[in-house]
């Protein structure tokens, strides 16, 4: 597996980054296989990590973007966690646009070397620290705290992790602070059984099945 070094400009702030080179071939292909998502507690493959993270995926992006068009909602956040960072870059961005404490957290470790090289690369690593989080697994740190700003960017991608994700959401977010989440709404192709002309279904699971175990607001 390549890395390569880039950057991005979001407003005013360039951010400097490791990711995958684009064109290199992700392990991810089992991720569609639920037989062998890791995420959905299924063993992987011997040798094959989960290595999606090392990807930067456009929702990040998204979020960047937000962030960088309503920079009051970093700014006054006194801290900042990412969860399934994976490059990392909203959570980045986040901290550079105010003073926050900034967490940057994934479950895979390939990923979270990238993430504290990513941290360094920018300066965090005074207020910034990397830390696992498997949502299958972790339930608190009471060291860790609760934080006031919670960001995400494509992580309801299996709706088997959707439960064990609102669990862990409910443990670092403080009780008013913000969850912002950058989703890619992917709905499946489906069979029409009278026409059998293919179509897509109407919904996108694991967002409904977020938005139903949520109790806030989202
Ligand atoms: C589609 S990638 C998105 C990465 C990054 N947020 C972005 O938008 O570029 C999904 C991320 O969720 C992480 N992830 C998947 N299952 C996880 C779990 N059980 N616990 C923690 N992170 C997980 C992956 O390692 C990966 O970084």
């Amino acid at each position: 597996m390549v890395l390569s070094s880039a950057s991005a400009n979001f407003g005013e702030l360039t951010l400097q980054y490791l990711c995958r080179r684009p064109g290199e071939t992700s392990q991810k292909c089992w991720t569609i296989q639920d037989d062998f998502c890791p995420s959905q507690g299924a063993p992987l493959p011997e040798n094959l990590v989960d290595d999606i993270g090392l990807d930067l995926w456009p929702a990040s992006e998204v979020l960047c973007c937000f962030l960088a068009d309503h920079p009051a909602l970093a700014k006054h956040a006194p801290s900042v966690l990412e969860l399934g960072a994976g490059v990392g870059l909203p959570g980045l961005l986040a901290a550079l646009l105010g003073e926050a404490q900034l967490m940057l957290t994934d479950y895979e470790p390939q990923v979270l070397s990238v993430l504290q090289q990513n941290l360094e690369a920018n300066g965090l690593s005074g207020r910034g620290k990397v830390q696992q989080i498997d949502w299958k697994r972790w339930r608190g740190n009471p060291e860790l705290g609760r934080f006031e700003l919670v960001l995400g960017a494509d992580l309801l991608y299996a709706s088997a992790i959707v439960k064990d994700f609102v669990e862990v959401l409910k443990l670092v977010l403080s009780p008013h602070g913000v969850f912002l989440m950058a989703h890619q709404i992917r709905r499946s192709i489906l069979l029409d059984p009278k026409t059998r002309v293919p179509r897509l279904e109407d919904y996108d699971e694991p967002l409904e099945q977020f938005r139903s175990l949520s109790d806030r607001k989202i």
